[in-house]
């Protein structure tokens, strides 16, 4: 069980499970990354590695571009498909994970940059839930 004394390292990590149930946990010492996206700069598209992935905007905006998941038969690969398009402001959160779909992220500003913070966790790499 976490400590929720040292709250300054502790986010909050949200499953979601098949059957629809959601579990909420507070968990520390997740990987985090800071980005910071100059203006008209992105990601390219890109999977989790069967990591569960929170990102929150701290400036500026951004938006996500989220594609189904790839389907294979036998070696080919069917093209992306677009599932939705959303643009975050400043302190709003997003989660994906390979279940969701890929994704890119892009910084739609001409003139202003945006900063985000993404922490990961991977479900089979601990039990915390
Ligand atoms: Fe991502």
């Amino acid at each position: 069980m976490p400590s929720k004394t040292s709250t300054a390292r502790q986010t909050l990590y949200v499953h979601h499970s098949s059957d629809g149930t959601k579990a909420l946990k507070t968990v520390t010492d997740l990987p985090k990354l800071l980005l910071v996206w100059n203006p008209g700069k992105g990601s390219p598209i890109h999977d989790h590695a069967n990591a569960h992935c929170i990102m929150k905007v701290l400036a500026g905006e951004l938006t996500e571009t989220v594609y189904h998941p790839p389907h294979s038969e036998g070696d080919e690969t069917s093209p992306l498909q677009l599932k939705h398009q959303k643009r975050y402001q400043t302190d709003q959160v997003t989660y994906i994970s390979d279940d969701i779909g890929l994704h890119r992220v892009h910084n739609p500003s001409p003139n202003q940059v945006a900063v985000s913070l993404h922490s990961m966790y991977w479900s089979n790499s601990t039990n915390l839930l």
